[in-house]
Order: C-alpha cells, then structure tokens, then sequence
C-alpha cells in the first residue's frame, strides 16, 4: 500500500474512488451525499458497517467516533471492501473536525495494518493490483499545520506500521523456516542495513562460556542449535539506554512434559516476543529516535531427544542461582532468566521483557490484551497511557508475596512453576524478577504477550495469526518520551 499527501482539495483530487468515514450514524453530515440510497441498503453508519457504491466510486464506512483506533479500524474496514477490485489509486480527507493531523497518523496506521497478507506458502498468490492512498490535507491548510508536519507523521506512521507488519511474517513464519539460526541472520541483515545498529551472535559455546545454564537445558534436545542474539542502535549522544529482551522460542513442544495435540498447534509463535523486539529496534532506528536501544534474545527450540532436560533437573542460571525444573514447558522463563542476568549488566535506564510467556496470561486478561507486570507503579502507568495513543491493550496484573511463596524449592532457590496453577502468569513474572538486580528492580517491567501475539481468527484491523503485539506500544511509548523531553 502506497500512501501519498495531497494538499488538494478533496474534490478537485483524481482518484479511482473516494473513501467516507461516517462517525456514528451521522449521515446529515456535509461530506456526505448520499444518504438517501444509503439508508435505503439499510446501512446506519455504525462502527464496522461498510457500502460500496459501485456507481459512485465510493465507500462509505462507520466509525464509532473520532477515536484513533476507531479510524484505523475504519480505513481498514474500507480498504477490504475493495480490495479485489481493480482501483488504483483512492482518495480521502483527513477530517476537519478533529485534529487532522493524528487522523492522518490513524489513517496511515489503520491501512497498513489492515491490508498486510501473508501468502508465502500459497502456491497461487493471489493477483494484488498496487493501491495508492491519497489522503487530501485541505483541513490541515485552514487550520494552518504545515505540510511538512503533516508528512513527518505520515513517515512516523508509515514505518510504525511497517515493522508491525515485518514481526507478524516473523511470527507467521513456518517453524522449520524460522530457526534459531534463521532469526540470528534477520538480525544481522538489520544491523548491515540500518545506520547505527551493531549485532553480536552468540552459540552454544558461547552460552557456555557465559554460563548461561537455564537458557542451554531448554536448547540441548533440538538438532537446531541455539543463538543468542544482542543488537544494538547507538545514535549519537544517546539520552537514555532502553533494553528489550525477547523470548525466541522458534518451536515449543513442551518438551518432556510435552503438549497435549491441540496446545502444541500455533507454537511456532513462542518466539513473538523476539519478533517484536527486532521490530521495536528497526523501528527505532527508522524514526532515528534519541535514544540507545539493545535488544537481547534467547532463541532455541524446546524439543525432545535422549539429551533433553528433565523435571527434577536442577539448573544453574548465569547469576548463580538454582532452579529445579517441575515443568519442562515452563521453558521460556529458563531463556529470560539468563537473558535478563545479561541485560541488567548493560546497566539499562529501562528494561522490558517481552515474551508468550503463560496460558494463564491469555486466561486472566484474554486473547487480545498484553499482561503488563513490575515494581514501578509510575512506568506501569505510562505504559496504559501509551497502549490509549498506539491502539493495543494493555492490562496491569500485580506482583504479590503470597504467589512467590508458590516457587520454593525444598533442594534448589526455587522452582521453575508454581506449586498449583492459580495466578500463573504473576508466578511467572515473579519467577523473572529473581533474574534482576537490585539496582534494575525499578527500571524494570515484563509484558506478557501470549494472547495478542498469535490469535486464530481475525479481530478489528489485524488479521488472523501474528499481530506484532508490543511494537506500536514500545514504540509510542518511547516516542512520547522524546516530545516530553523537548516541553
Ligand atoms: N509458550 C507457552 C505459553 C503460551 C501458551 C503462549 C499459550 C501462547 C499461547 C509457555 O512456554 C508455556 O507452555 N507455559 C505453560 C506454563 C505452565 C507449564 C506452568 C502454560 O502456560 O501452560
Ligand atoms: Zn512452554
Ligand atoms: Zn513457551
């Protein structure tokens, strides 16, 4: 999907077809000209609701109000309207009625987003004609935004958008296409293409060497050997140091205790969170943001052989600390374990885990919403705050001392799951925080992604699969810290 600007009157534009957002019901409003034969097809202009008038070149869509999210669902809904026909090129105004510019941002977002396809396995690829968006900035002259502000945002927007969309290929990605090596080389081609970005890759012998025991249990049983991955982008004076560590599990299994059929189906998306990291990093560098962004990934698969780990093992993490394994699925905390040892030594201003960590995640807030866990009630704060502005959802989950109690070990410091299975996606985040230090603690937060991450049927303006939960979010976020800055 290309995008344009125009600063033509929407009118006085030549486009194959036109778009209107109808913001609830409201079909007396002057954009639109064609009430009558829309309310004679019955359509009410409510969110989601969509007319193609063929004759007419238009599209009428319903929003349920101004909102962001309501118009990038809004512009989606549209866009998949007429999305086999054979237009070219569709106009749109950027409203007049709220504030044009972050429309215009909604709009960018909303149709990148929305017509993003995944056919790499379909041996017919369906024939897709080129579209070209222009969106008119007439309500932009009168209330006198420059263009070049206008089209700043549509680039920022543009590439949010973007490398939403590369996490979700990631994530879509067939497990035997997408291995632990696979990933490591998608890094190392950021790091040769974007300006400012370095990549260390590290293999089995390296987590040795690191003593990174926890992370190299969970790989030994796979005949596709583990990578570590660290990418990092160093503007020039860099304000602040932000670390994102991703969980690349490219398969799940369970490992020795192994998933039943049905659960094991879709765990080619345990290593969303690595997905999401790469993409939170490229986006980062695209924006040229000020600030200092590493990226850690433990990625492996959790598989079965004669080597694999077993419950009652007990294993040894990089900051000293034993682990008696009860749960070989349990994998992934065993990875961000040893990760997170490794990032708090960078001394990070911020440190955010992002991983598909807990089924228990997916049952307490459900399918669409990120789990947000951590010490800092002020961050945690931010953070809905951002999760508003970039469209995702987002929810709080609090740490709690009667739930560690739930991990002691009678031989080890503690074990890998909870002694039962009530409130496992907090057990799980406070299985992590024994893995930062003290000085971390604060700086610290953990994102529970298993629900958004990878969903089987469509919702709003994603599509069925991966969604690149945690980038728009991380990516607003930091960019509302560098406007802070300036004020
Ligand atoms: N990768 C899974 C978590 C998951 C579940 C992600 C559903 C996406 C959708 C994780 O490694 C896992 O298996 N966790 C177990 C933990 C349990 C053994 C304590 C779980 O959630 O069942
Ligand atoms: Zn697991
Ligand atoms: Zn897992």
């Amino acid at each position: 999907m290309n995008i344009q600007l125009s600063e033509k009157k929407i009118k006085d534009l030549q486009a194959d077809c036109e778009i209107i957002i109808v913001i609830d019901g409201d079909l007396d409003h002057k954009w639109i000209e064609d009430k009558e034969t829309l309310e004679s097809i019955g359509f009410e202009g409510k969110s989601e609701d969509v007319a193609f008038l063929p004759e007419g070149k238009k599209v009428y869509v319903g929003s349920d109000s101004y909102d962001k999210d309501e118009i990038r669902l809004a512009i989606s809904t549209a866009l998949k309207e007429i999305e086999n026909t054979k237009y070219k090129t569709i106009k749109i105004g950027s409203s007049v009625d709220k504030c044009p510019v972050s429309n215009t941002k909604a709009l960018v977002e909303g149709a990148i987003l929305g017509t993003y396809t995944f056919d790499r396995y379909k041996s017919e690829k369906k024939e897709k004609v080129e579209k070209t968006l222009i969106i008119s900035t007439e309500d932009m002259n009168s209330i006198s935004i420059g263009i070049e502000h206008a089209k700043k945002s549509l680039n920022d927007s543009q590439i949010i958008a973007e490398v939403t969309n590369s996490a979700k290929t990631l994530v879509n990605t067939a497990p035997q296409d997408m291995t632990p090596e696979v990933l490591a080389n998608y890094a190392q081609n950021l790091a040769d293409t974007l300006p400012n970005v370095t990549c260390f890759i590290g293999d089995e012998k390296f987590l040795e060497e690191q003593k990174m025991g926890a992370f190299l249990a969970v790989s030994r049983a796979s005949i596709n050997k583990p990578r570590f991955i660290h990418l990092s982008y160093k503007p020039q004076n860099p304000k602040e140091k932000f670390v994102y560590v991703g969980k690349g599990l490219t398969y799940d299994s369970g490992g020795l205790s192994i998933k039943p059929a049905d659960f094991m189906v879709s765990m080619k998306s345990d290593m969303s969170g690595s997905a999401t990291v790469l993409s939170i990093l490229e986006g980062a560098a695209r924006l040229k943001l000020p600030f200092e962004i590493d990226v850690v990934i433990g990625s492996c698969e959790n598989m079965i052989d004669g080597s694999a780990y077993k419950p009652d093992d007990v294993l040894v993490a990089r900051n000293g600390k034993t682990i008696e394994v009860k749960n070989t699925d349990a994998e992934g905390r065993l990875v961000l374990a040893d990760c997170l040892c490794y990032a708090c030594e960078l001394e990070p201003d911020y440190l955010i885990d992002v991983a598909t960590l807990t089924g228990a995640c997916v049952v307490a807030v459900g399918e669409y919403t990120t789990g947000i866990m951590g010490h800092n009630g002020a961050l945690k704060h931010e953070l809905l705050k951002s999760a508003k502005s970039s469209g995702e959802l987002v929810a709080t989950l609090q740490f709690n001392k009667y739930l560690k109690k739930l991990t002691k070990s009678k031989i080890a410091d503690m074990t890998n799951v909870g002694s039962n299975r009530y409130g496992g996606a907090i057990t799980a985040g406070m299985f992590l925080d024994n893995f930062v230090t003290d000085e971390v603690k604060q700086k610290w937060m953990h994102w529970d992604i298993a629900g958004p991450a990878f969903v089987d049927s469509a919702w709003g303006y994603n599509q069925a699969g991966a969604s690149g939960a945690g980038v728009r979010l991380a990516l607003y976020w930091m960019q509302s810290k560098t406007y802070n800055k300036k004020h």
